[in-house]
């Protein structure tokens, strides 16, 4: 193993750009459908495998939403997330913020209990046996109305101890964050923070909205921003964390090649700018492999690969005391070296 790869895999980081239906892989896919007794449409897992080509995000979206339909239970959910957090813990993933997609579930007769009981089993799980820490962010689709999604929020709030933000994803383009203004201020009123994907495939005018209409405290992804300079000095100036996912915009074609990804510009404008691994069962690695990949293809030092793991932190939704620590964490190992 390389250098860069060896200290990467060390690196202490969190991750806060993760979908746990797109952690979903294909063994484990498998293994559930037979358990349901439902028949995928493939024979295989290397035929599954197969089918994960994607031309952009919506041909992405269709397979992922088709996948997670075999799971049924929170015993399902709950050994979807678990395999998530081993793996991450292997990682030295230290913190990570979970994304999911209720009305992926709820579409087609799961109840929202179901999904977030399993999904916060795993996470009490993970804390006591793996030592690692997690959050869960319930994201609303946004190709649907945003009458659905109110009525989402309305169920996440039953559990609203066990939820630290909520989100916004699914197909960006035609979709503007504005539609979902008075869900994401109704979801702030109740003390919740709010993320949303933004500048994905979006134009910039997405991340604006994102910014001063869903009041959001990151954007996920980010990229088109830096096709308008005064909005790059803008997220610059107050610090708003970007969390990128370089190997899915690779998978998505939202970039043509790794050599230019904008991660490396970001950095050089002063953003905060974090590494992510969105979808990993579909884009080909967990968060190291997308530290692996950017620190290749852009030449990243050791210090710009510590200065994304500290911003993961910084970004993270933790008090300044739970912050401190894994800071603390990070800085321990880059002094050992
Ligand atoms: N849902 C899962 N992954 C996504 C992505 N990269 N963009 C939008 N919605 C998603
Ligand atoms: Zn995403």
């Amino acid at each position: 193993m390389s250098d860069a790869a060896t200290f990467i895999e060390r690196l202490p980081k969190a991750e806060l750009h993760l979908h746990i239906e797109g952690t979903f892989e294909p063994e484990l896919m498998f293994a559930i459908a037979r358990r349901n007794g439902i028949e995928l449409p493939y024979g295989s897992v290397a035929e599954l495998r197969a089918a994960y080509e994607f031309e952009n995000l919506r041909d992405f979206l269709d397979i992922y939403y088709q996948g997670m339909n075999v799971l049924r239970t929170e015993r399902d959910f709950y050994d979807l997330t678990w395999a998530y957090l081993e793996r991450a813990r292997a990682e030295n993933v230290l913190h990570a913020e979970i994304f999911f997609d209720p009305q992926a579930h709820s579409g087609r007769g799961v109840a929202f209990a179901t999904v977030i009981e399993g999904l916060h089993r795993a996470l009490e799980d993970g804390a006591a046996k793996l030592g690692i820490s997690a959050k869960l962010i319930p994201c609303f689709l946004r190709d649907l109305p945003a009458e659905d999604a109110m009525a989402t929020l309305e169920e996440a709030l039953a559990y609203k101890d066990s939820i630290v933000a909520v989100g916004l994803d699914s197909t960006e383009l035609g979709h503007p964050p504005a539609g979902f203004r008075e869900v994401f201020d109704r979801a702030r009123a109740e003390g919740l923070l709010t993320v949303a994907h933004a500048g994905e495939e979006g134009p910039p005018e997405y991340v604006r909205q994102a910014l001063d209409l869903l009041r959001v405290a990151r954007i996920d992804h980010g990229n088109r921003a830096l096709e308008d300079p005064a909005l790059v000095a803008r997220l610059a100036r107050e610090g708003v964390p970007l969390t990128l996912c370089p190997l899915s915009n690779l998978r998505l074609k939202v970039v043509e090649d790794l050599a230019v990804h904008p991660l490396k510009e970001m950095l050089a404008k002063g953003l905060c700018v974090t590494v992510n691994s969105d979808d990993p069962a579909y884009f080909g690695g967990y968060v190291n492999e997308n530290y692996r990949a950017v620190q290749e293809a852009l030449g990243l030092t050791d210090q710009d690969l510590g200065l994304i793991a500290r911003n993961s932190f910084e970004a993270a939704f933790l008090d300044a005391p739970e912050k401190q620590a894994l800071i603390a964490r990070l800085d321990a190992y880059l002094a050992e070296r």
